[in-house]
């Protein structure tokens, strides 16, 4: 008897399936729920079910009786729906506004930056977000009492976990998993506790560029910086070391680059930048008799924001779509 009942339920939702006219539905209901339909037709095979299983068997009766009545319902609406007086379409009208999508300004900044490093020979690299105090500091040549490793200037996570304050750690992963030459930029985000403001954000984003060959200077590292400045801000674009310390290059620079602002080129502090420390090399065993390098580290949002004329960097995380429909 369950499994008659089984049998009934599914060729009547099979065939419901199948109907498609209010005339059509009507023959359904006679044939499946009518009272010389098949669910009646089931019926005397009741007297035949022991009387333990009377009370399941009852209730499957009813929920089947009300599967189909309720499907019945259901196709109802839906061919009301389809047949119901609509005025027939215009297809010449213009169809609704599609929203489209669009890079974020940071992303678009981090590919056009990327697109020229390219084509000036440098790969792509890519480091942890969550680093150890050894590849954020020590292998960078900053000693364990260095101001920079203070805990309010940086997130630890307990162990010697942290999130990396300065895209230089990915400097170090390459030049311990690859033999030199090297010739890298690696892009991405960093963390520092701040107070959000204007121009200040726990996270941001920064380009980190390496070069180790047999013999750099200074000069390759300006020149390159400085064929940068031309292809991404403009012919007109200047590159300016200001003399300065960080203590994985010596020695080391604060970058500066002349770009055009709201139509007027201006200088603008964009990162820092020196030759390798010989530290650096030594800790991950590169011979500094046979190597030299040089490394540059720039702001993206500071890029981002001169570029487009952005004036709080918290609007670029606060997802409003009417600040980021603008770009
Ligand atoms: N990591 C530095 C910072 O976050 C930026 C920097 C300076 C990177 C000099 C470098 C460099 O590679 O050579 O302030």
């Amino acid at each position: 008897m369950l499994a008659t009942l089984q049998k009934l339920q599914e060729d009547a939702i099979d065939e419901i399936g199948t109907v498609d006219s209010i005339d059509g539905l009507e023959a359904w209901r006679v044939s499946f729920l009518g009272s010389k339909g098949r669910l009646k037709g089931v019926m005397p095979l009741m007297k035949d079910v022991s009387k333990e299983e009377k009370p399941v068997v009852g209730k499957r009766l009813n929920e089947v009786k009300s599967a189909l009545e309720s499907a019945f319902d259901t196709r109802k609406q839906e061919l009301a729906g389809a047949t119901s007086a609509r005025p027939p379409m215009d297809v010449t009208e213009p169809g609704d506004d599609v929203a489209l999508g669009r890079r974020h300004i940071i992303t678009k900044t981090i590919d056009g930056i990327t697109e020229v490093f390219s084509r000036m020979g440098f790969s792509v690299a890519y480091g942890p977000e969550v680093e150890d105090e050894y590849h954020n500091f020590n292998a960078l040549n900053i000693p364990d009492d260095h101001p920079a490793r203070d805990p309010i200037d940086n997130f630890f996570m307990g162990g010697d976990r942290m999130l990396r304050s300065q895209t230089s750690t990915v400097q170090i992963r390459v030049m311990e998993s690859t033999p030199p030459p090297i010739k890298i930029i690696a892009v991405g985000r960093v963390y520092r506790p701040d107070t959000h403001d204007a121009t200040h954000f726990s996270m941001f984003h920064q380009c980190e560029g390496l070069l180790v060959a047999p013999k750099v200077s200074m000069v390759d590292l300006k020149t390159t910086l400085f064929q940068f400045a031309k292809s991404y801000f403009g012919e007109k674009a200047e590159v300016r070391f200001r003399p300065s310390f960080f203590p994985f290059t010596e020695p080391s620079a604060e970058v500066d680059m002349k770009m055009k602002i709201k139509g007027k080129w201006q200088w603008v502090e964009i990162g820092g930048c020196g030759l390798v420390d010989p530290n650096v090399f030594e800790q991950v065993g590169y011979d500094n008799d046979k190597w030299q390098g040089f490394a540059f580290g720039l702001g993206i949002e500071r890029v981002a924001m001169l570029k487009y004329g952005i004036q709080d960097i918290r609007w670029l995380y606060e997802n409003d779509a009417r600040f980021l429909r603008q770009f």
